[in-house]
């Protein structure tokens, strides 16, 4: 049975740490799984991700933006995620179209129809069975970010890191009224040390498993 789970939550939230362990766990109980990540996931969404994340980037407007993740989108879903699914592979995927709502609307501020209406051209309708809402203090995932980006050379991907701390705060806020609006979402607490939220992820997923069936 194939699922499209994905990872959502504010800069250094812990979604990219914590994909890897959870696929391990479903394939070690047989599952097929492919993990991904937006913007990205193929060659010419990976083209859009570099110029979307270059923190040299800063003259990028918000509606090409928006326009950018949406193309990046409709790309990786018909090359990557449908044709997944369609062979019944678990997928899960960092970050999604609720970071567009979160970021572009919520961040940005740009109107929450135009948002809602480009989400639905980029995805053709195609919607996650489970939503991971990865949340915390924006202060804590942003110390965490930036730490990381210093060790591992990430500076050219730092653009919504050099923000502030404001824009994080609105980010954060329309994560979690949506959270509120929809029932495919659960809500992980993100603080602690990475095994703590790695069994909070077990948790949510194994139960979301058993029930077999939307939550
Ligand atoms: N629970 C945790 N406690 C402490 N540090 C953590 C925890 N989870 C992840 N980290 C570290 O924090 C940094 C950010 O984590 P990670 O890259 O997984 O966040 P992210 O949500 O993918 O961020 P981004 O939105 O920027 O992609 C990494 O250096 C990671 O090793
Ligand atoms: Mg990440």
């Amino acid at each position: 049975m194939s699922f499209f789970i994905t990872f959502e939550g504010v800069e250094g939230s812990g979604k990219s740490t914590q994909i890897q362990p959870l696929r391990q766990q479903l394939e070690s109980r047989g599952h097929r799984v492919l993990t991904t990540r937006e913007p990205g996931g193929c060659p010419i969404a990976d083209a859009i991700r570099a110029i979307l994340l270059d923190s040299a980037n800063r003259v990028l407007v918000p509606r090409a933006e928006l326009l950018l993740y949406a193309a990046a989108r409709a790309q990786h879903i018909e090359q990557v995620v449908r044709p997944a699914l369609a062979q019944g592979v678990i997928v899960l995927c960092d970050r999604f179209a609720d970071a567009t709502t979160a970021y572009q609307g919520g961040g940005r501020g740009l109107d929450a129809g135009l948002v809602k209406e480009l989400n639905a051209i980029a995805t053709a309708g195609l919607l996650p069975d489970l939503t991971l809402l990865f949340d915390l203090p924006v202060e804590l995932g942003l110390s965490r970010a930036r730490h990381r980006n210093q060790q591992e050379a990430l500076l050219d991907e730092g653009r919504f890191e050099l923000e502030e701390l404001d824009f994080h705060q609105r980010v954060r806020a329309a994560y979690l009224a949506l959270a509120r609006h929809e029932r495919r979402f659960r809500i992980v607490d993100a603080t602690g040390d990475p095994g703590l939220v790695a069994a909070r992820v077990t948790a949510v997923v194994d139960n979301f498993l058993t029930r077999g069936e939307q939550p």
